[in-house]
């Protein structure tokens, strides 16, 4: 059991993200990564279709035989991990929750942002968990819808991604927040340029970096991490196998030999 995969899944690309930090605190860890590349986005889709989708995932994943579920996606994980976690028995973990700790954490005046898809900040999931570890925190959150399109389109660095994030990030700026939480898949592969509009004195945090802490922690608890040996990875996916693969080599410190597309409608009900 403890040499079986974790399985780890998201809507799409951006929960490599997530497979990448696991990769890197947890180098023995085997992981099946399921991306649902035909049905992205999760970030502008009702809590009930997020659910459903969520649901089929763990179907398909148990099939794997995991040892453990990281739920990457934060729309999934800020809609649906409650629902989810009824699916299974075995330990399931998803980034709101280390997110959230790790900004309390950090915070010195007490006020976070809290940056994500619309699904994640309509959920307001972030802003109850953080009130739930300290009632006197105050939470500001912002959908910023299109930084999802531009890190997909590669345009990390550039001038117009500057511009869109300056636009987003302006009134969020006005409440004297020092900690800013980047709550959706995407947004830590364009980190450099949302500290450079918010500048030094706010800490970013990265629930992609915490959540593999969090699940180094549960493998330890529940007697489950890996001998020393080479990991083995498998990618699944819902649509274009060779649109994956080029995203994933441009991110992960491993090569994608092995992804394959799944038919989901088997995993309905
Ligand atoms: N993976 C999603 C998230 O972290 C972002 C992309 C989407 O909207 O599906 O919320």
């Amino acid at each position: 059991m403890n040499n079986s995969p974790i399985g780890v899944f998201d809507s799409g690309v951006g929960g490599l993200t997530v497979a990448r930090e696991i990769m890197r605190q947890l180098p023995n860890e085997s992981i099946v990564y399921f991306g649902d590349t035909a049905r992205v986005p999760y970030g502008s889709k009702s809590k009930e279709t997020v659910t459903k989708f969520s649901e089929q995932i763990i179907r398909f994943l148990k099939t794997k035989d995991v040892k453990a579920i990281v739920v990457a996606c934060n729309t999934a994980s800020a809609f649906a991990l409650p629902e989810i976690s009824k699916e299974t028995d075995i330990p399931i973990i998803g980034v709101v929750d280390p997110g959230a700790y790790a900004a309390n954490k950090t915070t010195v005046n007490g006020r976070i942002g809290i940056i994500a898809t619309e699904g994640t900040v309509m959920s307001d999931t972030y802003a109850k968990v953080l009130k739930g570890i300290n009632p006197e925190l105050q939470v500001f959150s912002k959908a910023c819808p299109l930084f999802v399109p531009l890190v997909e389109e590669g345009w990390l660095y550039d001038s117009v991604t500057y511009e869109i994030a300056d636009r987003y990030l302006h009134d969020l700026m006005s409440y004297d927040i020092d900690t800013l939480v980047l709550g959706c898949t995407h947004y830590p592969l364009i980190r450099r340029t949302i500290q450079k509009v918010v500048g030094d004195d706010v800490t970013l945090i990265n629930p992609a970096y915490e959540t593999a802490k969090a699940l180094e922690k549960v493998l330890v608890d529940n007697g489950l991490s890996a001998e020393n040996r080479k990991a083995e990875h498998k990618f699944y996916v819902s649509d274009s196998v060779s649109k994956f693969r080029t995203f994933a080599l441009g991110i992960l410190p491993c090569s994608v030999d092995y992804v394959e597309c799944v038919n989901m409608e088997q995993y309905s009900e």
